[in-house]
């Protein structure tokens, strides 16, 4: 079969293989390959368990792969025969040198370029999927035309706006598809080709274009916008604490004026995921390369209320247990950054666990999707901790539960017989908000939510 676009992707991780498996999906007329240097990573996507969990993913993969969705590790062969490229590789924090700390590494991405350089013996469209420092598209381009071999790039920046958990989702009905491109008419031509793509299942009113460089600044704001509002929310839950006020009950006062809206109020532990502390970090890092003081600490913020609230949660868990955590036995509900993933990058569990192991408790993990995750962040300290699927079995002879993901079963699951076979005074800290507080505290339990009155038997 001739397909019309052999469309490659460079990375095949969190946002590769869905994006593509999408694409795949919605447009059987395109060819479309997925590589990868990790060459476990590309035999997971080829067989029964993918990767990543995804709702919905499995399904779409299934379907697709072998028809006109292909992963590979051929990266030289995937460039030579696409016409267009999109890069999806991983853009950390630097750990090292000059913006240690806050800047993006990008030395994944700038080693795509050069493969993509010295591989290419035809035009090609190079699609900008990772999330990037506005500019980068520039230093792509003067990589991309340092040899003089008549072979013609367009810089594209179309940045992915899906959420984890939600991902199948936001990628089959997308708020919407942002593309950026260079205003010349090869730009446009581009941009349009792209269009194309997304234009076979996304409604068209939905798909916006801007230049180049508000396309990669968006995609920073936009997370560092997500980002500000939990912190806000959470700036305010300690002081609903410190006043008997009910976080939940300002938050519903204050998300139904329309101007605000209701969405990302919910009071917790904090934000993480491999994106919002970075991406902020990469604009804190541009302020301050722009000589923008005032804004870089602005949005500096942010990230130290996160830092604030996870600290805050286990300062009020040695409060409330009578200022010593050491041997007491606690177990985290919850380990993944969010519901309806396996994803553990920047989660606030990651902290909390640390902390607790600091503070000489017992710790114990559960969590349907991350255990396997939760052990290589942890991997130092493994020994001290027990790694428990089973929620019952995990809280039996805890002092505590902390609940760190918002896992729909956790609060479908018995806590009657969870109390019973804990010890004794029993607590729970709900870092999600997301339990029946006043029937746990019916049953026995000392309950700690965030940004709410404590509802205690002392
Ligand atoms: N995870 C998300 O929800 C999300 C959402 C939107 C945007 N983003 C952005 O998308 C980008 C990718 O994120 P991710 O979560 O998919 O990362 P990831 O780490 O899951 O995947 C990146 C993949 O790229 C591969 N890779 C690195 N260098 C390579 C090279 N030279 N050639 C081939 N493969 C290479 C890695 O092996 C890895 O499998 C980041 O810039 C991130 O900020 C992520």
């Amino acid at each position: 079969m001739t397909f019309e676009k052999n469309i490659l992707c460079i990375g095949a991780g969190y946002v590769g293989g869905p994006t593509m498996a999408m694409i795949a999906y919605k447009c059987p007329q395109y060819r479309v390959t997925v590589v990868d240097t990790n060459p476990e990573r590309i035999t997971a996507w080829n067989s029964d368990t993918l990767p990543i969990f995804e709702p919905g993913l499995d399904e779409i993969v299934k379907k697709v792969r072998g028809r006109n969705l292909f992963f590979s590790t051929q990266i030289e062969r995937g460039i030579q025969e696409a016409g267009i490229i999109f890069v999806s590789v991983n853009t950390p924090i630097k750990t090292f040198g000059a913006g240690a700390g806050m800047a993006a590494d990008l030395q994944y991405w700038e080693k795509t370029a050069l493969q993509i350089r010295e591989a290419s013996q035809s035009d090609k469209i190079i699609v900008e999927k990772s999330t990037l420092p506005v500019k980068t598209a520039l230093a792509m381009e003067r990589i991309l035309t340092a040899t003089a071999n008549g072979v013609h790039f367009d810089i594209l920046s179309n940045p992915e706006f899906m959420a984890e958990g939600t991902g199948i989702r936001d990628l089959e009905t997308p708020d919407r598809v942002l593309i950026g491109s260079r205003e010349t008419s090869a730009g446009i031509k581009a941009r349009d080709e792209l269009l194309e793509i997304y234009a076979n299942w996304v409604p068209r009113e939905r798909i916006i274009t801007s230049n180049i460089w508000s396309s990669e600044l968006s995609k920073l704001v936009s997370n560092a916008f997500l980002a500000q509002r939990i912190s806000s929310i959470n700036a305010i839950s300690s002081l609903c604490e410190k006043t008997e006020a009910d976080v939940t009950e300002v938050a519903r006062a204050v998300g139904m004026d329309s101007r605000l809206g209701d969405k990302f109020l919910n009071a917790s532990i904090g934000f993480g995921g491999s994106c919002f502390k970075k991406d902020l970090l990469n604009l804190v890092y541009l302020c301050r390369q722009y000589g923008l003081e005032e804004v870089a600490d602005y949005w500096e913020g942010v990230i130290r209320i996160n830092d604030y609230q996870k600290e805050r949660f286990i300062l009020n868990m040695l409060d409330t247990m009578f200022n010593t955590l050491a041997g007491k036995k606690i177990c985290l509900f919850g380990f993944a950054f969010k519901a309806n993933t396996g994803d553990t990058r920047e989660s606030p569990a990651i902290y909390v666990s640390r902390r607790l192991v600091e503070e000489r408790s017992e710790l114990v993990i559960t969590d349907p999707r991350a255990l396997i995750n939760a052990q290589t962040d942890l991997a130092d300290i493994k020994e001290k901790i027990d790694f428990i699927e089973d929620p019952y079995e995990a809280a039996a002879g805890c002092d505590a539960i902390a609940v760190m993901t918002e896992w729909d079963m956790y609060a479908e699951l018995d806590f009657e017989k969870i109390y019973e076979n804990m010890r004794k005074p029993a607590f729970i800290f709900d870092g999600r908000n997301i339990l029946d507080h006043r029937n746990l505290f019916d049953t026995g339990f000392n309950v700690f939510p965030v940004g709410k009155p404590s509802l205690t038997h002392f």
